[in-house]
């Protein structure tokens, strides 16, 4: 039998829409509402695999309401972003961690994997055409979506044996609309993301519509998102959709910044990767960023909330954050725990004493102001 084919840009085959759609207001720009004019498909079948890329006037797909993704949930997604500078150089962040982690997940749910590359050469060619819907106004840029579903005309449960891989852009804002604003988290006993052994470490759409009632819920009391907890230690895993990142002085007075370990249970983050990996530089000595404490303790570890509630009685804590791609730092200011409020310490403008530093040169990175590698054309 003839090899599967893979991925191949050769085979694009590109229509552009006429009526170019109007371009938004970027004033009251919300996450994720409006999309570009065109979109990128490519279907694939187990007898052949991977058919001719398209690039179409962004619109509606075509399924069968048979279709395995409408009934066992077998999607999963990327978000990344692309940055347009002053000069109208348009960059990528990060972005094949992105196509690393879309073949991970798809792996988990019996979905055809593909060259990384491969897609990355379309995306980009997507981008191009539709280049003219990146904001260049600092804090904004052009959200991708990337999905993969399985499109199987048949409702038994297996591996599908057709699925279609789309890719979406949409130009967005600040991610909240109030900046890097505090926000309130009320610590989740009633219900779990992510279980070990579960699929909480893949990027799977099935892991994000069953938190969307516990949000609900605690938005009735006031807390616009979920720290979820894990076990009767309650661990501390992830905020809302984003990673979680705490920090805490510790006995000899040196800060460490903590976030729990890759065990199966947290979404490998590119946020969460970005903030480490630049503390652990910094810490090191081999890239210095200003406004960090000299020494800086970097550590995947477990956390619980009697460690938190601890460091804040001993005034220890520095300070509570969420690290994602949409929000990039999200500071938090209160923690609602066991009928508690825990008053969280957040700098003057939100941003706490290393989260500050550290998203400075997140966004420096992301924008090519300051040069590395993960920035790229
Ligand atoms: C994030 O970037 O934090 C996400 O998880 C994407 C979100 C819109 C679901």
């Amino acid at each position: 039998t003839a090899a599967l084919a893979d991925i191949d840009p050769s085979r694009l085959k590109v229509t552009k829409r006429t009526d170019l759609k109007p371009q938004p207001d970027l004033e009251g720009l919300a996450f994720g509402r409006v999309f570009t004019d065109h979109m990128l498909t490519i279907p694939w079948t187990a007898e052949s695999g991977w058919d001719a890329p398209q690039i179409t006037p962004y619109g509606p797909l075509h399924l069968e309401p048979s279709s395995t993704v409408l009934h066992y949930a077998q999607t999963l997604f990327e978000g990344m972003k692309a940055y347009k500078n002053a000069e109208g150089k348009v960059t990528l962040f990060r972005p094949d961690m992105n196509m690393k982690r879309m073949i991970t997940s798809a792996s988990r749910i019996a979905l055809p994997t593909f060259n990384g590359d491969a897609l990355l050469d379309l995306i980009k060619q997507l981008i191009r055409l539709d280049a003219h819907w990146i904001p260049e106004r600092p804090g904004y840029s052009l959200y991708i979506r990337p999905t993969l579903i399985g499109t199987q005309r048949a409702i038994g449960v297996g591996p599908p044996d057709e699925a279609l891989l789309f890719v979406i852009l949409s130009p967005v804002g600040p991610y909240y609309k109030t900046g890097f604003k505090p926000v309130a988290l009320h610590a989740t006993t009633e219900y779990s993301r992510a279980a070990p052994g579960g699929t909480g470490a893949f990027k799977l759409g099935a892991n994000y519509a069953p938190g969307v009632v516990p949000q609900r819920e605690a938005a009735v009391h006031g807390y616009s998102q979920n720290l979820w907890l894990h076990g009767p230690e309650h661990y501390l895993t992830e905020v809302g959709t984003m990673n979680m990142f705490v920090a805490i002085r510790n006995a000899q007075g040196v800060a460490e910044l903590i976030t729990p370990p890759l065990d199966g249970m947290i979404l490998p983050g590119v946020t969460r990767d970005s903030v480490l990996s630049i503390a652990r530089e910094h810490a090191s000595g081999a890239h210095k960023i200003s406004g960090l404490p000299d020494q800086l303790i970097v550590s995947e570890r477990p956390v619980t909330m009697p460690e938190v509630k601890q460091a804040l009685k001993d005034g220890a804590l520095l300070e509570l954050f969420g690290a994602g791609t949409a929000a990039i730092i999200s500071p938090v200011d209160r923690v609602g725990y066991l009928g508690d409020d825990l008053i969280i310490p957040t700098g003057p403008d939100g941003l706490g004493p290393l989260s500050k530093p550290i998203l400075a040169e997140i966004q420096g990175r992301q924008r090519g102001e300051i040069p590395s590698s993960w920035s790229v054309a």
